[in-house]
């Protein structure tokens, strides 16, 4: 039975035993609300590593004002229960107190790569993530922390704050699972009314139409973005946040496609905003 450990001390106990044992250490950040794609994390983390933790923090400092933080879905007792059927060691669940006391001072800014494609629609938000998850890599001090490539400038933003502090943890990123019909999964899609999940569709259509564009020859940023908003507009209940095409490592916008790029949109469907992102890999 996977255990759940709320304080710093009990955590750390689980640890040092874990370590005694010769155990190698995997971290699955998440924010709870878990589904398929954490499961397959986990399951990924249950692979390479030796004791498994799984972090559920719904992390107040990377909401925006106006944003979920009080709706966010917190379903505890059947994470745990998924986090038991991926075989995790240890679930650290701790109190907004415990990571931010009263005096708390210390966040982690990660310039330029913080600002663009989310960090322009959710100012603040890299921030919380970046400071957020540098508490839980120096709380569980793992060998190797899990995320999705589905959270594209999330992974990039940590990759860089790794990089830039020595932080020793190895990041192992993952594929984005979908749906049947290709909707990326995510916490937010369970917000969808039966219609909008109907629509939600249209993202994933999106991106794979320029994927389709990109491979018959179509190397003209702006022509592939208005394609995809055209088809996003026709679609009832669809608004584009945004959709970008940038360079996979400096997220800088590409006028013309080379090298590894990311394709990253962000769309309303209702009040619901979801995000997802295709790589493309352009030979030179
Ligand atoms: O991807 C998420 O769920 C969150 O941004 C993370 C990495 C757990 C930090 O709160």
């Amino acid at each position: 039975m996977v255990v759940v450990a709320t304080t710093i001390e009990e955590t750390g106990t689980a640890i040092s035993d874990a370590r005694r044992r010769g155990l190698s250490l995997g971290l699955v950040p998440t924010m709870g609300a878990l589904h398929a794609g954490h499961a397959s994390l986990m399951s990924r983390a249950r692979r390479e590593t030796g004791f498994v933790v799984v972090s559920i923090f719904v992390n107040p400092t990377q909401f925006g004002p106006h944003e979920d933080l009080s709706r966010y879905p917190r379903p505890f007792e059947k994470d745990v229960a998924l986090c038991d059927a991926e075989s995790a060691d240890l679930v650290f669940h701790p109190r907004p107190e415990l990571m931010y006391p009263p005096a708390f001072k210390t966040y982690v800014e990660v310039h330029e790569l913080q600002d663009m494609l989310e960090g322009a629609s959710r100012p603040g938000h890299f921030r919380g993530v970046a400071t957020v998850v540098l508490k839980l890599f120096s709380i569980i001090q793992p060998e190797f922390a899990y995320f999705g490539q589905k959270d594209a400038q999330q992974v990039r933003v940590i990759q860089q704050m790794v990089r830039d502090l020595n932080v020793p943890v190895k990041l192992v990123v993952c594929p984005t699972i979908r749906e049947a019909d290709g909707l990326a999964l995510s916490s937010r899609n369970q917000y969808l009314s039966v219609e909008e999940r109907k629509n939600a569709v249209v993202i994933f259509n999106a991106l794979s139409d320029i994927r389709k564009r990109v491979e018959a020859g179509e190397r003209n940023v702006p022509a592939l973005i208005r394609a995809a908003q055209e088809r996003i507009d026709k679609v009832a209940d669809a608004r584009l946040d945004y959709l970008a095409i940038v360079d996979h490592d400096t997220l800088q916008p590409l006028q013309t496609l080379t090298g590894r790029a990311l394709v990253a949109i962000a769309v309303f469907l209702g009040r619901t905003r979801l995000i997802d992102n295709i790589l493309l890999e352009i030979p030179s």
